[in-house]
């Protein structure tokens, strides 16, 4: 039995979204640290809830500074048996786990802070929260002068392609100064294409200290500290004026992403569509040649459909 044209379609409609369905989170480098850039498309916001699931558990990596227990605790909305056996004096970083789950189409883990004068989205994003969170995804989701605010941290759970080839966890990484993919992925013990493709990155993309990257796991970190990543966070310089606390929430029409990561998303798009036209074309053709051969179909009408 021939397969019916409307029946192709719908596979070929899947398969065209196919890419898009599976593509994994985007790496925004230094525009996390750009306040005054709202372009919301991205995951600037936030990682997109395009995972298998809509919550899971997953890590954050957090430097301790000498900080003790109750301040970690507390500033990351953490149980503090999850620091217990840590060496907070240490230059080692912390594993921390935490409830991953979707809100709003974007994934987070929700700490709270109490907003002190002299702080500013920049600050507490990339001071307080070691770029664990963005100052567009603060001001995105807190009103204007509000003490006590929401800190959406970034974390994500694993794509269907990601589940399928054995990962289970997503761990949010403070990138170091001196971090490469390829040292990444030989502290966690992976494979360096993996670390790329969870971020949407080709192998000689750049990186930049003081921005977070997933790390795919496939098995529970067993370490509440991972020595051997024992570099220090370079501090992060804003990109442009970080906004007061006071100020209101930049408007939609602010300016749109740079080049770079604009032209990064369209060549994406551009290659999905110019391959699925081309599907298109192929199976409407064979579509009407099979059409035309059983005579179900004038050959004026093939036209109509290839058109
Ligand atoms: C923990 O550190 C904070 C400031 O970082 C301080 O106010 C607090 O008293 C400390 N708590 C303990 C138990 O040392
Ligand atoms: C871990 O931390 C919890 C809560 O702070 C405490 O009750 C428990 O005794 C600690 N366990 C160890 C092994 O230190
Ligand atoms: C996190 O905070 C957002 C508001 O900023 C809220 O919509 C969401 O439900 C919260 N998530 C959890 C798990 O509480
Ligand atoms: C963690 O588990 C792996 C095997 O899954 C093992 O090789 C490694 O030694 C363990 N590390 C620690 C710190 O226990
Ligand atoms: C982007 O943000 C603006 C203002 O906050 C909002 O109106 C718009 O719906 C957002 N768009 C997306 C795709 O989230």
């Amino acid at each position: 039995m021939p397969l019916k044209c409307p029946t192709l379609s719908f596979f070929l409609v899947i398969l065209i979204f196919f890419p898009l369905v599976y593509s994994q989170q985007p790496y925004e480098g230094l525009h996390t640290t750009d306040c005054a850039n709202t372009y919301n498309s991205s995951s600037l916001l936030g990682y997109f809830c395009n995972g298998k699931s809509t919550s899971c558990t997953s890590y954050l990596t957090f430097h301790p500074n000498s900080k003790n227990t109750s301040y970690i605790s507390s500033l990351l909305h953490v149980d503090p048996s999850h620091l217990n056996n840590t060496d907070l004096n240490s230059n080692s970083m912390l594993v921390i786990p935490v409830d991953c789950s979707c809100s709003s189409g974007k994934y987070q883990y929700n700490a709270t802070y109490s907003v002190r004068s002299g702080d500013t989205p920049f600050k507490i994003a990339n001071n307080k929260f070691q770029a664990l969170s963005t100052c567009q995804a603060i001001i995105n989701q807190n009103l204007p002068n509000e003490q006590e605010i929401t800190v959406p941290l970034r974390c994500a759970c694993p794509t269907t392609q990601q589940y399928n080839s054995g990962i289970r966890y997503l761990l949010s990484y403070l990138v170091s100064s001196g971090d490469t993919l390829s040292g990444m992925a030989n502290k966690f013990g992976i494979n360096v294409d993996s670390v790329a493709s969870a971020n949407n990155l080709a192998l000689r993309d750049t990186i930049y200290p003081s921005t977070t990257m997933l790390i795919p796991l496939k098995t529970k970190p067993n370490y509440t500290q991972m020595s051997q990543l024992n570099s220090t966070p370079a501090p992060p310089t804003p990109r442009s004026p970080a906004p007061s606390p006071s100020s209101p929430p930049p408007s939609p029409s602010s300016p749109p992403p740079s080049p770079q990561t604009k032209n990064k998303h369209v060549a994406v798009i551009l290659i999905v569509s110019a391959f699925g036209a081309f599907l298109c074309i192929c199976a409407a053709g064979a579509c009407c040649w099979r059409m035309a051969r059983t005579k179900q179909i004038s050959t004026s009408k093939c036209a109509s459909i290839t058109n």
